[in-house]
């Protein structure tokens, strides 16, 4: 995680119905007369609607997994309500749209190698795991680990 701003297609459905004509509304500048947008399209811009650069669409900026257990749900619009789904959305490769980052395409992951990425939870501080913080943490681990830890 860079802090840099990607688009991994988290919210693009948003943008699907309308994505052909906004990019050619904005080639031909004329995106104020032509496309209204609801405010789940707009949120789905992400950085483009800072910079109105066209390769922006739908970039969000990479935030830092540092107690990655304690802030569910993940992503810019809560759509991961577990880190198991995150995986689960990096192993299927995003959903697909013209923006879509080149990094982020279907991993065929098993079981296995999904369970690996339980070491996501050793990001998080071991003072919190050992304040009884678990209540908070969520249950569907994607493996036995943070039931291992003695609280
Ligand atoms: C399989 C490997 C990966 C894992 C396990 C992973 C894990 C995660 C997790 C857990 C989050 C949510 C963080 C939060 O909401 O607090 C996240 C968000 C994000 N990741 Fe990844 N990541 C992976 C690969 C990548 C790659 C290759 C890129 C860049 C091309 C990337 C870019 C991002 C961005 C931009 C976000 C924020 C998305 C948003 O807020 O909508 N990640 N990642």
């Amino acid at each position: 995680m860079d802090n840099q701003f990607y688009n991994i297609g988290v919210e693009s459905q948003e943008l699907a119905p309308i994505i052909e004509a906004f990019v050619t509304a904005l080639k031909h500048d004329s995106i104020d007369e032509s496309i209204a947008l609801t405010d789940a399209q707009k949120s789905a811009l992400g950085r483009f609607q800072v910079t109105g650069v066209i390769s922006d669409v739908g970039k969000f900026k990479t935030p830092t997994l540092r107690n990655i257990a304690l802030t569910a749900p993940y992503m810019h619009d809560g759509s991961g309500k577990t880190l198991a789904e995150v995986v689960e959305y990096y192993d299927q490769g995003g959903h697909a749209n013209p923006f879509l980052d080149a990094a982020i395409f279907p991993l065929h992951l098993t079981d296995q190698e999904k369970k690996r990425f339980s070491c996501l939870y050793d990001l998080t501080n071991q003072l919190f795991k050992s304040l009884k913080f678990r209540a908070n943490i969520n249950s569907d681990v994607i493996s036995p680990k943070l039931n291992t830890i003695p609280f």
